[in-house]
């Protein structure tokens, strides 16, 4: 229990990063919109609010600070200014409001739409079984980063026309910029974005030099962009492809094998999963997706003045929605803090929601669902090594970095 008359949050503190739940109940409680004068930033914790936040449109709310801004950008303020934000080159979309965002959204879609997505299942399955063919016979071995992570690193390759022998390295590249500075709370992501865009820009450039005919069309579509004026350059090209890379690698193993965690922490929830796998699984994983999802807050600037959840913000001002909060809002869900399979889940924020809703959104519940399944099928029993498991504290994404399992 924290102490309500001394009660402060900041997001970058460490104690809020070892645990930010506590925090949530708080902020829900007494706080529900809570000012942070030094980042000169608000930070809304119900589920209604967060709703309101994030589907907020007409470019009132914009990430032109960026969607994940590290304190010492915060602690920059706007005061009432926000300067434009400059388009050649063309910077990441997620800086971008209507409609450069969906223009450079729409041109990379493709591959993510349902009929694209349902394609992929059987090269998913045999995926997850291969790797499983080699880690079961060793007894133990991380679930997070030697199968969910390798599964959900390959697809981007997939995605990408990489060579799924890189996974191994693009889970480690993307995950090097997830690892939170202890003293000050942010993300080492100008090191981890090098790393991402040193290894999309010679498949973009492959592209280009190939034609670019729709045969990769993440990449393609983004090639044969006519909106500009003039093609965009293959940096261009990469940069708007950093968030599928590092979105698509980083979050699903965590989910995965945090799901199968709590699993396996309520026997008797486990006994009924796996009474019908083939069904039960897709319902386990809405509650697991509630529950276990990592991402914890997304930022945006105000653009003019607006009223989030009744409260007045200021344009320059900066608002931050905490997703990890709103999936524990007592207002939404009964016993928030109780995994409970087949609770039901009408709404969930674990992907966003408005404008910049997960683009990933079908892939990562196939990949969730295959993960689960599959090593559920082959295993019967299964444990964790909890005193080697590790959930970095970490301001962003709270998640199990890694999670050691043992086979029976
Ligand atoms: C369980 C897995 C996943 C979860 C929980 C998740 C969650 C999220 C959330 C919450 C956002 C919203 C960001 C915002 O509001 O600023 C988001 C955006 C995004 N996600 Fe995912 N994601 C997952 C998997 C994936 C996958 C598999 C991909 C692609 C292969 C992906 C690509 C993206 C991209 C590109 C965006 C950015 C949208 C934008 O701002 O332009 N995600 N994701």
């Amino acid at each position: 229990m924290l102490d309500e008359a001394s009660f402060t949050y900041d997001p970058f503190a460490r104690e809020v990063m070892n645990n930010p739940l506590p925090f949530y109940k708080e902020l829900r409680a007494h706080h529900r919109a809570y000012f942070i004068p030094k980042y000169d930033l608000w930070a809304f914790s119900r589920f209604d609010d967060v709703v309101e936040l994030l589907g907020m449109g007409d470019n009132a709310l914009v990430g032109t600070d960026t969607s994940l801004p590290p304190p010492e950008a915060l602690l920059r303020h706007n005061n009432g200014v926000i300067a434009p934000v400059a388009m050649d080159p063309l910077p990441t979309s997620n800086l971008l409001g209507a409609p450069d965002y969906e223009i450079l959204r729409q041109a990379h879609l493709k591959p993510f739409k349902p009929r694209a997505v349902a394609a992929l299942k059987g090269q998913i399955e045999a995926l997850a079984n291969t790797l499983l063919d080699d880690l079961l016979p060793r007894g133990r071995f991380d679930l997070t980063l030697d199968y969910g992570g390798i599964v959900s690193a390959a697809m981007v390759c997939h995605l990408l026309d990489l060579p799924l022998g890189l996974a191994r390295e693009v889970l480690t590249t993307v995950n090097a910029g997830t690892i939170t500075d202890p003293e000050t709370g942010g993300l080492d992501t100008a090191t981890s974005i090098a790393g991402c865009l040193d290894i999309i820009r010679p498949a973009v450039a492959r592209r280009r030099a190939a034609g670019a005919d729709g045969s990769v069309p993440a990449i393609d579509g983004l090639i044969n962009l006519d909106h500009y004026g003039r093609p965009l350059t293959d940096d261009e090209v990469t940069m708007q492809l950093v968030c599928v890379f590092i979105g698509g690698t980083e979050t699903a193993p965590k989910v995965a094998a945090h799901g199968l965690m709590e699993l396996a922490n309520h026997p008797d929830q486990l006994a009924e999963v796996r009474k019908d796998l083939d069904a039960n699984v897709d319902i386990a994983i809405e509650e697991i997706l509630r529950f276990c999802a990592p991402a914890q807050w997304f930022a945006r600037t105000a653009q003019r003045d607006v009223v989030i959840g009744g409260q007045k913000i200021a344009k320059g001002q900066r608002v931050i929605a905490l997703m990890g909060s709103a999936a524990r809002d007592e207002a939404e869900f009964d016993q928030p803090d109780e995994f409970i399979w087949n609770r039901p889940v009408p709404r969930v924020l674990s992907f966003g929601h408005g404008q910049r809703y997960c683009i990933g959104v079908h892939l990562a519940r196939l990949e969730l669902r295959i993960m689960v399944r599959e090593f559920l099928k082959r295993v019967p029993s299964y444990r964790f090594d909890m005193d080697r498991a590790i959930r970095r504290p970490s301001s962003f994404q709270w998640g199990w970095n890694s999670l050691p399992v043992i086979i029976d």
